[in-house]
């Protein structure tokens, strides 16, 4: 097992997150994984009543409506046929749609022993991420784990506050400089540039603003193409030489001329850094004192530079179109900012005074969860909600549709963010609401985003005010995440204009 040069032992301490001590008591070996799950489920389990489903095309099934419009085909079929829906993709190919908090709960908690990332999905996403920390499984997984978990330790993550704030500042600088006189911009590309600057400073020691849009462009690139491959007919190799392929193996080698840099680097410098990047670079396997394979170096970088800045990005990007749609909200939001914060630029230790920022960005995180689907594929035969669950057919569960169940969220499409309220989510249940997913594989990123996301909008909202440029048409588009299509296009004011 890898050890932090520079702690004693990497495993979560007692003030670590919650997700450290989840780990510590949940996680098991992909063998015993196995093993419990074929020894419990299977046999525990009567074969449960086949779930209804779309007929769908006489090969594909719903394949073709997936590819003109997924979100759509998904949400029609929960409509008609309930919680529970059985898709027929094309040949065997079986996915299960399950929408019911409670059997997102079964999944990701409850019997997530049962439960491997789904090899369709996932293995589609290697060729960009290899086997970093999102796509790995078992012995692997919980070894980079339980590495890279101190990286994000809540202390550690509050000591990053300031930079988060002077990022935004240095960026709002430049909005005035550049857009001060009315000229619309792209909120979505800005967004994307200061939350990978963010990821970069922070957590790898150095400013990636230079490589920002060459780094964005090639995230693009490879979302749309594999998302394409997961949503094509024929499963076609990557090694093909057609255009697409061609185009997508340039882009891959541009963000590991990025990450392999950032590596050289750091192992050039020789100097020891507490950041991430060190952490990684200078990790030891116990038994045999070797370092970490560069390869598996490049993949855990990799992760966490993809990882964690487009999410954060798409998830203030939203924010900022639903503010502009609903005055009253911004209003509400920028008073909250002026009470406490009197055009100060806030500090980590302000934000638990700042409730409404915050459950403006869980609200916007509703409506548009930025990892939109998650899937899974059973080991053994499950049933959920009373329906029989095959082993090794896909299961989907999609934050986009829990977010908008009206059992449990009233008048779900409204932007109302004080739904988010204690005495409003009292008695919710815990899976009514899981943009960072749940169980041992919840988002190891997620107080990271969280605090970046509340102190970017409480810095930017109290300085401008952002308005959707005229004639502009704003579609979610549900690649790796749920990105706004051809962006967002604003105009800036000053904020007591
Ligand atoms: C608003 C921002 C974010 C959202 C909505 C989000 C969402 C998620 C979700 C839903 C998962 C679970 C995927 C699954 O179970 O299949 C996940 C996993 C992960 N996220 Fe995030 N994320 C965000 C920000 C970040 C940040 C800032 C980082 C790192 C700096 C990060 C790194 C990761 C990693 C490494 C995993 C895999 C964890 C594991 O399986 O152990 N994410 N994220």
């Amino acid at each position: 097992m890898y050890q932090d040069a520079t702690r004693t032992r990497f495993a979560a301490r007692p003030d670590d997150l919650a997700i450290g001590r989840v780990l510590e008591e949940e996680a098991m070996s992909d063998a015993e994984i196995s093993q419990s799950a074929v020894g419990t489920a299977s046999d525990r389990l009567p074969r449960g009543r086949l779930a209804p489903g779309p007929r769908g095309h006489v090969v594909f099934g719903s394949l073709p409506d997936f590819r003109r419009d997924i979100l759509g085909a998904l949400f029609d079929a929960w409509q008609r046929h309930g919680d529970v829906v059985r898709f027929r993709l094309g040949g065997t190919i079986q996915a299960y749609l399950l929408v019911h908090p409670d059997h997102v709960a079964q999944v990701l908690q409850e019997n997530h022993r049962n439960y491997r990332k789904d090899r369709l999905t996932y293995d589609r996403l290697k060729p960009t991420v290899g086997e970093g920390l999102l796509t790995s499984e078992g012995d692997l997984w919980l070894r980079q784990r339980r590495l890279i978990q101190p990286a994000f330790h809540r202390q550690r993550i509050a000591s990053f506050g300031s930079l988060m704030v002077e990022s935004t500042l240095a960026m709002l600088d430049r909005w005035e400089a550049r857009y001060g006189d009315g000229q619309t911009f792209d909120v979505f590309a800005e967004m994307t540039r200061l939350a990978l600057e963010i990821a970069s400073k922070t957590l790898f020691g150095t400013s990636l603003s230079e490589d920002a849009d060459r780094v964005g462009q090639a995230v693009s690139f490879a979302s749309l193409h594999t998302n394409r491959r997961m949503q094509s007919y024929f499963e076609l190799p990557l090694s093909l030489p057609l255009p697409g392929n061609r185009r997508f193996r340039r882009e891959i080698r541009a963000l590991d001329e990025v990450v392999y840099r950032l590596i050289g680097d750091r192992r050039r410098a020789g100097q020891r850094s507490d950041d991430l990047l060190s952490l990684l670079v200078d990790a030891r396997d116990e038994a045999t004192g070797e370092k970490m394979a560069d390869h598996q170096l490049r993949d855990e970088v990799m992760t966490i530079m993809l990882a964690g800045h487009e999410t954060t990005a798409v998830a203030l990007s939203w924010t900022w179109y639903l503010l502009s749609r609903h005055p009253a909200v911004a209003a509400r939001l920028r008073a909250e900012l002026s009470d406490v914060l009197g055009g100060r630029p806030p500090r980590v230790e302000d934000l638990p005074r700042l409730p409404y920022t915050e459950m403006v960005v869980e609200e916007a995180m509703r409506l548009y969860p930025p990892a939109w689907i998650l899937s899974r594929s059973p080991i053994a035969d499950d049933v959920v909600g009373g329906y029989w669950i095959p082993a090794d057919k896909m299961v989907m569960l999609c934050p986009y549709l829990t977010h908008r169940h009206s059992a449990f969220w009233e008048n779900p499409e409204g932007f109302d963010p004080e739904r988010f309220a204690p005495a409003r989510s009292a008695g919710r249940p815990r899976y009514a609401y899981f943009p960072f997913g749940g169980g041992p594989r919840l988002c190891i990123g997620s107080g990271f985003a969280v605090q970046e996301a509340r102190l970017v909008l409480a810095t930017v909202a109290q300085r401008v005010r952002l308005d959707l440029a005229p004639g502009c048409s704003v579609r979610p588009q549900p690649l790796i995440t749920l990105r706004p299509s051809s962006g967002i296009r604003m105009t800036m004011r000053r904020a007591e204009a």
